[in-house]
């Protein structure tokens, strides 16, 4: 039955001899290992339904002798990897050849050091960096992701994929999709995303499909429909999107001048991105690209608080890969017997059953990474003050420098360390949650429209008081 479910094609793919040396897929579990050429759809281990890593053969693949010989791409940027934030990093995610290599520009993003944000915090203020993946073509973080599991789609030969989402992942399948000509079908929970991510799938030709049910619900959906109509599975347990994704970590180091942070802190929802920048650290510090390794800070919301509950109160941890299962079966037995749906405003994170719940904790481990949960209040007023300061993101993002401020309390970080807070989405994304935070003044920042009459005088009055 296992096998069925998650191994739903293989062919050999013409062309794949130039990197088949280079990238293989090979389960996390340390009891099972099993390995699988790239040529390969699969989005959990065939032997055990574990997930699954791309592993690299660093040797047959040349590497710059520094991470700062990198910035030598900058300089061909009229070649179209040059150009792409993802693909100028491309021998750190060398798994298919260059002709497969599906780019929109992704990746096109600022990391940009916000001293007001920081004196409102109260740390130094050339310490704090927000890395922006607003900027990226679909609006989200998900097109780092999105440009390499598509490069691996077309290099299958896929012609039609599938995601669940929260809204940001669908956004992306469907702009990307488009762009290379597969078909796209989007599971959203009904009531539970943002108006502004939909619009976007809806517009790029995506078939959406609500379930009446919460993510969790369109999570396991997909994965049975995939696997029974051969579909190409774009959601974070798909190993190559994951990939893509570790070059947000590349594009901080890159924009601090080859540095490491002391911090990353980034909001968790089905936990893709922080297992994806731990393995980037990993990469990097086994290849001796980096002497330092940054500590890692994910951030749930308190109504969806999964990853904080099983490691804070739970203890759950990655010991070696052997992760105690019981702990969590027991927790999301716990789950559906209370009936629980996950709620919070920052809808992008409302998750209860992260898929890469194990690869995170690996990325805590490795990064000596800290968890925790803040309110939704929290939440839309972290947002509004980094909107005040110069740029604006959703709800999910601003979980990151709510998250910051219970940190600093309890002296976890320093006042003089750095920290880099990844904004994963745009603030046009969600508009509503940031319309009713100002208009219904529901925090200490909310900042509403002003009535006046429609005369001079009275205008003039106003603003003079
Ligand atoms: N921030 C935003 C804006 C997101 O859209 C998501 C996830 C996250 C954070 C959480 O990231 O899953 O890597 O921990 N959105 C998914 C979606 C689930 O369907 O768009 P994660």
């Amino acid at each position: 039955m296992l096998l069925d479910l998650v191994f739903y094609w293989f062919f050999e793919v013409p062309g794949m001899a130039g990197v088949k040396d280079t990238a293989f897929q090979k389960c996390i579990n340390p009891d099972c290992k099993a390995e699988f050429d790239c040529g390969q759809s699969l989005f959990k281990c065939p032997q055990c339904g574990d997930l699954l890593d791309i592993v690299y053969n660093w040797g047959k693949i040349e590497l710059p002798a520094k991470i700062s010989d990198f910035a030598d791409r900058w300089a061909t940027r009229d070649n179209r990897l040059d150009f792409s934030g993802v693909w100028r990093f491309r021998e750190l995610l060398s798994f298919c050849g260059d002709e497969y290599k599906v780019s929109i520009g992704e990746g096109q993003t600022i990391l940009q050091q916000n001293s007001g944000l920081a004196r409102a915090l109260g740390i130094n203020p050339d310490r704090l960096f927000l890395q922006y993946e607003g900027l990226n073509p679909s609006g989200s973080f998900k097109d780092n992701g999105m440009t390499a599991a598509f490069s691996h789609a077309t290099m299958v030969g896929a012609k039609s994929s599938a995601c669940a989402s929260t809204g940001n992942t669908s956004a992306s399948m469907a702009l990307y999709a488009h762009s290379c000509g597969l078909k796209c079908t989007v599971f959203i929970g009904s009531g539970r995303i943002a108006f502004g991510k939909l619009s976007q799938s809806m517009d790029y030709g995506g078939h959406t499909i609500q379930i009446a049910g919460d993510f969790d619900d369109c999570m396991r959906q997909v994965q049975d429909v995939c696997s029974q109509l051969g579909i190409y599975l774009v959601n974070s347990l798909n190993p190559f999107r994951l990939e893509g994704q570790k070059t947000i970590m590349f594009r901080i180091i890159e924009q601090m001048g080859w540095q490491v942070p002391d911090w990353i802190i980034a909001p968790g929802g089905n936990l893709g991105n922080s297992s994806a920048f731990g393995k980037a650290f990993m990469e990097l510090k086994e290849l001796g690209l980096i002497n330092k390794v940054p500590r890692l800070a994910v951030i749930n919301a308190t109504g969806a608080s999964t990853l904080t509950d099983l490691v804070n109160d739970k203890g759950l941890r990655w010991n070696d890969g052997k992760v105690d299962q019981s702990i969590i079966d027991a927790y999301y037995a716990d789950l559906t017997a209370k009936n629980f749906s996950p709620s919070t405003c920052a809808s992008a994170i409302e998750i209860s059953r992260p898929v890469n719940l194990k690869k995170c904790l690996r990325s805590l481990d490795f990064c000596n990474g800290v968890v925790l949960a803040v309110t939704d209040e929290e939440i839309v007023d972290a947002k509004a003050q980094i909107g005040s300061h110069g740029l604006g993101c959703e709800p999910a993002s601003a979980a990151t420098i709510a998250g910051l401020k219970h940190l600093l309390a309890d002296g976890v970080i320093e006042r003089d360390e750095t920290i880099a807070c990844v904004l994963t989405g745009h603030q046009l994304k969600d508009p509503d949650v940031t319309v009713n935070y100002h208009k219904d003044k529901q925090g200490q920042f909310s900042n509403p429209p002003v009535e006046v009459a429609n005369d001079l005088d009275e205008i003039i009055r106003m603003m003079r008081s």
